[in-house]
């Protein structure tokens, strides 16, 4: 196994859910955080917790992945000892709605394409020379189920999620044979502020999603990235999909009345 001991771990969207599980994770296991959000007052919180919790040196700035001159600028700007990323986390990402594609928010697309594609492969280009000039790191993309199926209602979600899986598969061929290794983690039904963002702060919509079945939380898939990022360098998990017991793909869930 593969200590995460001081390693540097970089995290887009760390304010809340998934993130900030994998915050909590790689915290409990001695890594140096990059915690980046549009939030700044709750990574700072969170940083504050963790340095009390765990002794954890954090970093923690705002970041919107959209702005690609603020994501340049802002990787460019690392301080000289956050320069060394070991494990970038590309988690930043939301759902805009739930509707027929032909009757959908098109502004809702613009959001979805611009955080979930775009700023993913923003933050990826900014930092992945510098693991290619050291010869070592690791990306760890949050994809979804939405990017192995494509399920009514959700065309351009489902579409960003499938563009996240492609893009994993040929960064990896990109990066082969030089010690930087590409993962993705793809969940099914997390509770997080996910569906909260996807309803526009709905939050009674937000809860039916949930209703009468156990989700599954940040932390389960937290405890997969850590995985991910703890195998020995001659193993890569090339992609790991998890779901709640109670859901079979993107369609069929069984839900206790
Ligand atoms: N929950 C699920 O069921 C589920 C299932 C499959 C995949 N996923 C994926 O998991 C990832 C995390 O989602 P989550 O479930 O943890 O949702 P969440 O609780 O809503 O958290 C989303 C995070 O992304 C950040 N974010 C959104 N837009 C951003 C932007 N433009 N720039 C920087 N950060 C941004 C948010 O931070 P700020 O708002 O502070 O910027 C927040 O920290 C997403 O990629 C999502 O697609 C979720």
């Amino acid at each position: 196994m593969e200590s995460l001991k001081n390693k540097i771990v970089f995290i887009t969207g760390a304010s809340a859910g998934i993130g900030k599980a994998c915050a909590e994770a790689f915290a409990q296991e001695g890594a140096k955080l990059i915690l980046t959000a549009r939030r700044i007052e709750r990574i700072e919180a969170l940083a504050k917790e963790l340095k009390e919790k765990h002794g954890t040196e954090s970093l923690t700035f705002k970041l919107d992945v959209k702005n690609r001159k603020e994501v340049e600028e802002k990787i460019a700007g690392l301080p000289a000892e956050w320069q060394a990323v070991d494990i970038l986390v590309n988690n930043a990402g939301l759902g805009r709605g739930l509707n027929k594609l032909y009757e959908d928010n098109v502004d809702g697309w613009e959001e979805m394409i611009d955080t979930n594609v775009k700023g993913l492969l923003y933050v990826t280009r900014n930092l992945v020379p510098g693991m290619v000039e050291r010869g070592k790191g690791h990306v760890i993309n949050i994809g979804s189920i939405a990017g192995h199926e494509a399920y009514p209602k959700g065309s351009v979600y489902c579409a960003t999620k499938h563009a996240v899986a492609a893009i994993t598969r040929s960064l990896r061929m990109d990066l082969l044979g030089i010690g930087v290794r590409v993962s993705s983690v793809d969940p099914g039904m997390v509770e997080t502020e996910f569906s909260i963002v996807r309803f526009y702060g709905d939050e009674q919509k937000a809860k039916d999603v949930y209703k009468g079945l156990t989700p599954l939380s940040g932390q389960d898939i937290a405890e997969a990235v850590v995985f991910c990022a703890t195998r020995p360098p001659h193993a890569n998990i090339n992609e790991m999909i998890i779901m709640p017991s109670a859901q079979a793909n993107a369609f069929v869930v069984h839900r206790e009345e």
